[in-house]
């Protein structure tokens, strides 16, 4: 099939990407030039673990093409995926700035029936919208489809090819039929294409994040009441999630979710709701309690050390989780910005997330080059991604390096026995 992929982010690209790797002749677009250029050169500008060699491959063959006009590809192509970003308005709301922008873009150009595909996660309602103000530019036929997409960055490409589900969200057969025929090479083994009305594939994207979520919020908040009674949340945890109805993802505590997806979705939800003068109790605590937990690897460093003044705090990990160098609502940037504040040098690394880092901190934090640099005469260290690298490290390295050997781990990697066994002063969450 001949496809468009309006945005080449994190979703976009690989949506791109994979789609042309079985067989579609796919033209990228991008109004960020310098991307596209990049990407022309087959250089992928984000970390994603098996991206590149995908692009390179299916550029080389001749069925991934870059773009900044959307007209070319849009004229080129029987179905066009709208996946730019819908990030948060100042209200919480989810702003469609991007979409609505591209979709008239869309209704300008077409010359022929096309179906167009919400990608980006959108709010319920947002098909209908996109329909109205395509139909508003254009007289040829066209379907709206709703095809949230549900990858993690880190193993995006696999869960892309590999989905556990696909759901379609479309009014009509024509639009549900050629795209229950795109995604037939990736659900061979066996894998649900769910078709269904445009508002529930909406909102399930919506309600699968916001549970995803809550189970975190929901964790952190068993592992501080852990903490007040001597309880181990590992323990817990493991007891807990060998409930079959349960299961045991998604529940391990930390210092907060962060990504460009949670904590945007989650508002988003919580005030789509208020629209229709719905008040979403539980997804307000949720949010509530992942704004404290961010900040409660600072509180134990403080009453540590009394005073963070004059410390110099290593930070290892930056990346709001491993295997991205995706920084946007990180926890590590309200944990260093306060750090910075109660007067501690931060000495900070991340195998991928440096150059991100710069942007964000600019000279107000030291970029160590490797892990254990971080560490030189460091009072402590805190660990806030849980990168495989700092699993196993060098510890008796990382005692000689630091000048006090005192390691707050927010990601629970370590064992407290393992850890005092080394002589390390040791704290984590919920043990
Ligand atoms: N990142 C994820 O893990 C993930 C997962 C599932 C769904 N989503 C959703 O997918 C959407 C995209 O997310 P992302 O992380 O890929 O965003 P992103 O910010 O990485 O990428 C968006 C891209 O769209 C481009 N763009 C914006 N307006 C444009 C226009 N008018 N024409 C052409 N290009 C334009 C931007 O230049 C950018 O490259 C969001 O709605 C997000 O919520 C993201």
């Amino acid at each position: 099939m001949k496809i468009a992929v309006i945005g080449t982010g994190y979703v976009g690209l690989v949506v791109g990407a994979c789609l042309a790797e079985t067989g579609n002749d796919v033209i990228c677009v991008d109004k960020d030039e310098v991307k596209v250029r990049l990407l022309r050169r087959a250089k992928v500008p984000i970390y994603e673990p098996g991206l590149t060699e995908l692009v390179k491959r299916n550029a080389a063959e001749g069925r991934l093409a870059f773009t900044t006009q959307l007209s070319r590809a849009v004229k080129a192509s029987e179905i066009i995926f709208i996946a730019v970003g819908t990030p948060q308005g100042e209200d919480g709301s989810a702003d469609l700035q991007h979409v609505e922008a591209v979709a008239r873009d869309i209704g300008k150009t077409m010359d022929g029936f096309r179906v167009i595909v919400d990608k980006s996660t959108v709010p319920v309602g947002t098909a209908q919208r996109v329909r109205a103000i395509v139909a508003r530019e254009t007289s040829h036929p066209f379907s709206v489809v709703s095809n949230p997409e549900f990858l993690k960055q880190g193993a995006a490409v696999d869960d892309f090819m590999k989905p556990d589900r696909v759901v379609i969200g479309a009014e009509d057969q024509r639009g549900a039929e050629l795209m229950v025929a795109l995604y037939q090479p990736f659900t061979r083994t066996g894998a649900p294409i769910m078709v269904m009305d445009c508002a529930s594939a909406e909102l399930a994207k919506y309600a699968a994040n916001a549970l995803l979520a809550t189970r975190i919020s929901f964790m952190n908040e068993v592992a501080n009441v852990c903490e007040l009674f001597g309880a181990d949340v590992d323990r817990v945890r493991q007891a807990v999630g060998s409930d079959r109805r349960i299961g045991s993802s998604f529940l391990f505590p930390g210092v907060g979710y962060g990504g460009s997806c949670f904590p945007k979705d989650v508002k988003a939800l919580v005030r789509f709701s208020a629209d229709k003068k719905y008040d979403f109790k539980v997804l307000k605590a949720v949010e509530a309690v992942n704004q404290r937990q961010k900040l409660v690897l600072v509180k134990k460093l403080e009453s540590h050390f009394k005073s963070l003044k004059g410390r110099t705090i290593a930070v290892w990990g930056l990346a709001f989780k491993p295997k991205t160098d995706d920084m946007r609502e990180a926890p590590a940037v309200p944990i260093i910005k306060a750090l910075l504040e109660k007067g501690a040098t931060v000495q900070a690394y991340d195998p991928e997330a440096m150059n991100v880092a710069r942007g964000i901190f600019g000279t107000k934090v030291t970029y160590a080059k490797k892990s254990y640099d971080a560490l030189r005469d460091a009072d402590a260290l805190a660990i806030v991604t849980e990168w495989h690298e700092f699993r196993e490290p060098d510890f008796d390295r990382m005692r000689r390096l630091m000048k006090t050997p005192v390691v707050f781990d927010g990601r629970n990697i370590y064992h407290p026995q393992q850890m005092q066994a080394h002589g390390f002063i040791y704290a984590s969450i919920g043990r």
